[in-house]
């Protein structure tokens, strides 16, 4: 089955798909995205990634190109001309197309973009061992809550990840206190057994996946505290672990090439998986 695009009220070959040489997307990097994951032909926590694009949108003062009943259609209209059951969707809205001008254009429609893709399970491997992961200084903007397509940071840090062997980056900020990854939301277990994450302030994405475990961790009775934490407090945690849409939840069993407590997954990380693997299965 060849690829389809959604381009601006068109189904398109993907090989074909293409926006204006003058989207402000592509000029400027003025734009929002959202991934949403499909499981066995369902889409998972579609609603808050919705939310969350309003926010970004809002943030933005870039008007949604159509309403949300109308996107809803898109991305299944999307996901079954590419005979998605697992894999993921990826949405992208930009101010639209106008003569290069850094002030916002007047009268133009934002541009949406849709693609899907099939993507193979986890493998166990990551899961059952771990994960590795560097720290890098967060050089980004202010507004990390916004999902901007504006990623410069982000890839660097992931590709400064992968040349380090490692699966991921965190981010620290000035104080040395963890953000989060490049792609992904940074947790540890701490000495005392605690739960902790960064508060979803403007310093991080406030991830689906994040909530997800927070909801599913309160359904157990299992508490969460959201704080910044630091390097030093990550390095002699008892586990850590990240979250994101694609990954799920994976432990982390090095931090900058040290062993997290006895360098093997731990059980609360494990746990948590499990949990966010049922939920997407209901
Ligand atoms: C910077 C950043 N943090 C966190 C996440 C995780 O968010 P989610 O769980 O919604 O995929 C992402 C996902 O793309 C991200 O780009």
């Amino acid at each position: 089955m060849s690829r389809i695009a959604y381009v601006n009220g068109r189904y398109l070959a993907h090989a074909e798909a293409g926006v204006h040489i003058e989207d402000r997307g592509y000029q400027f990097a003025d734009g929002v995205y959202e991934v949403v994951a499909i499981h066995r032909g369902r889409f998972f926590d579609e609603e808050p990634h919705l939310d969350r694009l309003k926010r970004s949108l809002d943030a933005l003062s870039i008007a949604p190109p159509m309403s949300r009943a109308a996107l809803k259609h898109v991305l299944r209209e999307v996901a079954r001309r590419n005979g998605i059951r697992d894999g993921i969707l990826y949405l992208q809205i930009s101010r639209g197309v106008a003569k290069r001008d850094h002030a916002f254009p007047k009268n133009v429609a934002p541009s949406l973009v849709v693609t899907a893709k099939r993507t193979k399970p986890t493998p166990r491997k990551l899961v059952e061992e771990g994960i590795a992961v560097i720290t890098i200084p967060d050089i980004r903007w202010k507004r990390c809550d916004i999902k901007s397509i504006s990623l410069l940071p982000n890839i660097l840090g992931k590709q400064q990840a992968k040349d380090a062997g490692a699966f991921e980056a965190w981010m620290l900020d000035e104080q040395g206190m963890v953000t989060e990854g490049t792609s992904t939301n940074a947790w540890i277990v701490n000495r005392q057994g605690a739960i902790v994450t960064r508060p979803a302030e403007e310093a991080i994405l406030n991830g689906v996946t994040r909530l997800a475990v927070k909801r599913l961790a309160a359904a157990e009775g299992i508490a969460i505290e959201e704080r910044p934490f630091s390097l030093a407090e990550a390095r002699e945690a008892k586990e850590a672990f990240l979250t994101s849409t694609t990954s799920l939840v994976l432990p982390v069993v090095r931090i900058d090439s040290q062993p997290v407590a006895d360098g093997k997954p731990g059980k609360l990380s494990l746990k948590l998986r499990a949990l966010c693997e049922e939920a997407m299965a209901r």
